[in-house]
């Protein structure tokens, strides 16, 4: 069974930065391609940034630093990441988007690479047949902040293979997270319980139930989570919940997933949460303040 040696990532926005520093550190050389210039240096500041919290904190020596930038390659050019041994995929979620992605990788990727991708809801099957290798396709699902952040859900459909799977595994190890099987359904097995929870706290300042500070308190102090759903939303993106939210509601037809009114319009008003610098708090401030939403 051929090893993962070399990583590609696609995409270097809050995931693919994250994915790509976890990969860099644990020693692999790993390439991100991102689609312009700009978003590469982005993507390499917002990587410098955290390594350097991590030496703040502690938590990070200035060797592992140096290693993982050392193995770190920013590219607008997809032919670049053509000697990847794996690909893990983090655009926007849009199945059209992945899978334009996929069908132009498949034409470049050597015939034995795995592509993952780290969608928080599309099925992974609606990729396969775009990848051309569907006993080589699975989902690698991080969590965000991905280089805090323990878990990655491992999901086979129906076409991956059994060596596909275990050379997944085997990669998740070796960057020090925890791997949990999944299934192949919209939103394995996190986002299942966690997209309705956001929808629910959104519903219930759409309704007066509380404010936006008392309800992320409340779930903080209440409940012990170690954010509220609104930092949380805010943290993730609104219009990646959006996204997930709409993907999820055409998948189940359930109410419990339809995205609410209020983030649709706080989305169209280009309120992204923490990446914008505005979504439920305005970042523009230390501490936050929450945001005016015409409530
Ligand atoms: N590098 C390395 N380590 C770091 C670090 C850095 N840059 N920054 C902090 N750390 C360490 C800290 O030293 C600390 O370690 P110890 O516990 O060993 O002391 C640990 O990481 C936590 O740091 P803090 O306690 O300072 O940070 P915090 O209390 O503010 O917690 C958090 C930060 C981990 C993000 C926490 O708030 C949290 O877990 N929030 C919830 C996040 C969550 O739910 N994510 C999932 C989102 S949904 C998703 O991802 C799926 C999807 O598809 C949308
Ligand atoms: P982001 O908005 O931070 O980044 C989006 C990325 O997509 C950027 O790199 C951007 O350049 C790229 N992109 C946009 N349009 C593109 C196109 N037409 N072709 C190629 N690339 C394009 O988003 P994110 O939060 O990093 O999310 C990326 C993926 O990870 C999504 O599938 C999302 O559902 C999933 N995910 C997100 C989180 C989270 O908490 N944000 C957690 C787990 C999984």
């Amino acid at each position: 069974m051929k090893k993962i040696e070399k990583v590609g990532v696609l995409g270097g926005g809050l995931m693919g930065s994250g994915i790509a520093q976890v990969s860099a550190a644990a020693g692999f050389p790993t390439t991100v391609r991102e689609i312009s210039e700009a978003l590469c240096a982005k993507s390499r500041q917002s990587i410098e940034k955290t390594l350097a919290k991590g030496i703040e904190r502690g938590k990070v020596s200035e060797g592992e630093r140096d290693k993982a930038l050392a193995n770190l390659r920013f590219v607008t050019d997809l032919k670049d990441l053509a000697d990847s041994d794996l690909f893990i995929e983090a655009v926007v979620e849009d199945l059209e988007v992945k899978n334009t992605l996929w069908s132009q990788l498949d034409k470049i990727a050597r015939p034995e690479a795995i592509f993952a991708s780290n969608t928080s809801s599309l099925t992974i099957i609606a990729m396969a047949a775009a990848s051309g290798r569907p006993d080589r396709m699975l989902g690698l699902h991080f969590f965000n902040p991905v280089p805090l952040m323990k878990l990655v859900e491992v999901v086979r459909t129906i076409t991956t293979s059994d060596e596909t799977e275990q050379r997944a595994m085997d990669f998740v190890r070796a960057l020090g997270k925890e791997p949990i099987r999944a299934k192949d359904s919209s939103g394995f097995i996190v986002n299942l319980l966690l997209v309705p929870y956001m929808i629910d706290a959104i519903k219930a300042l759409e309704s007066n139930v509380g404010s936006v500070e008392d309800i992320d308190k409340g779930m903080q102090l209440g409940a012990g989570h170690p954010m509220g759903p609104f930092t949380l939303i805010d943290f993730v993106g609104l219009d990646t919940v959006y996204k997930i939210a709409e993907i999820m509601f055409t998948e189940y037809r359930e109410s419990r997933y339809a995205p609410p009114p209020l983030l649709r319009r706080m989305v169209l008003a280009g309120m992204l949460g923490k990446k914008s610098g505005k979504g439920f708090y305005d970042y523009s401030s230390n501490p936050p303040r929450v945001s005016n939403l015409g409530l």
